[in-house]
């Protein structure tokens, strides 16, 4: 791998960004940030960003008085300020409402009705707003959408339509080739299963009757279904301006992360409509499971809801990314509490990772040990070849572990009394050893990892992670 490529979804802005949000896009940032160490930062992009067109933002732009745009743009600076309190440290930040953005997206769905991929018909179907998507039955739960708990809206309007069905046995392939992989594996398996068993529907890609939306340039009474228009973020990002014979050098995106709620629309419309455009799909699509609360989806009404501020308040910046990236196994559902939260946090940080650094900054001061600042290179090569989140943090821990383990069995306290040889012995391996994991930390808590090798330069003491009672 030469350069790396990574995208979040575009969060919608109906609301302020919440902790599903955070949580996507700290490992997104966590992977950048692992690439930017491997490859230069050069060769690294990783853009997030914005979805906020549509008939949901229309709503309650409404009904808060404002008009859309004067009320994204509120919402955007929420978003943007989290993202700078939780160190994410994106390459460009998308907002659909950005007007090279539209140009694109105009400039792609012409090139889509000049050859054939779009045509006008009339589309009937159950219309869920929460989701902004058509339902098929089979998707309802006592005739609700189980993800927003409303019953969908029947709609039967005029529609432009783009042509799904015929790529269908070309989509299955490249899924089960790989060619457009979907990871983790029960991901892949869940939308081959899926797409064996029915006949992919063409997709309505235009609403005559929403107005907060990017008109289509061959009929304008229509605006832009918002999933066509989001979708093209992941190309406008990187300044394409909607050529499909220009392509970044960026593309194809090497890993799009998302959350599990939108893996069906970014396995079928998203490669549809890079197939008919003849563009590369993305390499990998890595979907991850939900965070619950107490096993539950959080939600207003139960009151369960862990807030990313909150957390921010209570573990700080890095305590939060770690806390939320080693709640459960990446890319499972994860189940958090605050209790459960607070008790790891203890546990490996404030004993972990804190005790390590002051117990090896305190036993250093009576030695000087020179640390090179050139990479050590802690990780492995089949975590740098196949990074995933989870493996890379366990990695880092069982460092940890092993190291407080040798101080353990060392006593290097009791051998810098008895045998001098010995003490510098260990403490060279100790002060390289935390060096190293200070840089394998990086990815993961960029703030902390300064801190620790600034410390082990200048022997000053840091507080890190206290406990929490
Ligand atoms: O779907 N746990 O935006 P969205 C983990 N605009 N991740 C979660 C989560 C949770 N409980 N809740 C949300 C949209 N997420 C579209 C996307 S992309 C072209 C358009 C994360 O604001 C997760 O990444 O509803 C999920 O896929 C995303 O937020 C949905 O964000
Ligand atoms: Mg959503």
């Amino acid at each position: 791998m030469n350069k790396f490529y990574i995208t979040t979804p575009i969060y919608y802005v109906n609301a302020k960004p919440h902790i599903g949000h955070a949580y996507t896009t700290i490992a997104a940032d966590v992977l950048a940030r692992f690439y930017r160490q491997q490859l230069g930062k050069e060769n690294v992009f990783f853009l997030t960003g914005t979805d906020e067109h549509g008939q949901k933002i229309q709503k309650v732009a409404e009904s808060a008085g404002k008009n859309p745009q004067e009320f994204t743009d509120e919402i955007v600076a929420h978003f943007k300020e989290l993202w700078d309190k939780l160190d994410i440290k994106y390459d460009n930040f998308i907002r659909t409402t950005d007007e090279s953005h539209k140009k694109a997206v105009q400039k792609v769905l012409q090139t889509l009705y000049d050859n054939g991929a779009i045509y006008k018909g009339e589309y009937e179907g159950l219309y869920c707003i929460g989701c902004e998507q058509f339902k098929n039955e089979s998707d309802l739960v006592d005739g609700k959408c189980p993800d927003h708990n409303i019953v969908p809206e029947l709609i039967k309007e005029e529609s432009y339509l783009l042509k799904l069905t015929e790529l269908q046995p070309e989509l299955i392939k490249k899924i089960e080739s790989d060619e457009f992989k979907l990871t983790p594996e029960k991901y892949k398996k869940e939308i081959l299963s899926f797409l064996k068993n029915q006949t992919l529907r063409d997709v309505s890609i235009s609403r005559k009757n929403v107005s907060w939306g990017i008109p289509l340039p061959f009929d304008p009474t229509h605006t832009t279904y918002v999933w066509a228009d989001a979708f093209l973020n992941y190309l406008t990002g990187l300044d394409w301006d909607g050529n499909e014979k220009k392509m970044p050098k960026f593309w194809p995106a090497d890993v799009q992360l998302i959350g599990k709620d939108i893996l069906r629309v970014h396995a079928t419309i998203w490669p549809a409509m890079l197939m008919h455009l003849g563009v590369e799909l993305p390499k990998i699509l890595f979907t991850h499971g939900h965070i619950l609360s107490g096993g539950k989806k959080m939600s207003k009404t139960l009151g369960n809801a862990i807030l990313i501020d909150e957390m921010l308040e209570i573990f700080g910046t890095d305590g939060t990314r770690y806390l939320l990236l080693s709640a459960g196994t990446f890319g499972e559902d994860v189940d958090a509490t605050m209790e459960r939260l607070v008790e790891k946090y203890n546990a490996d940080l404030a004993n972990g990772l804190g005790n390590l650094v002051s117990r090896t900054l305190k036993l250093s001061e009576k030695i000087s040990i020179k640390i090179g600042t050139e990479n050590h290179g802690l990780y492995t090569e089949d975590i740098v070849n196949n990074p995933e989140i989870g493996k890379a943090i366990d990695f880092v821990w069982n460092n940890i572990k092993n190291l407080n383990k040798y101080i353990e069995d060392n006593k290097p306290w009791e051998l810098a009394k008895t045998d001098t040889i010995k003490f510098e012995d260990v403490m060279n391996k100790l002060v390289h050893g935390l060096y190293d994991i200070s840089e394998a930390l990086m990815p993961f808590m960029p703030e902390t990892s300064e801190k620790i090798k600034k410390a082990l330069e200048t022997k000053e003491s840091v507080a890190l992670f206290p406990r929490i009672k």
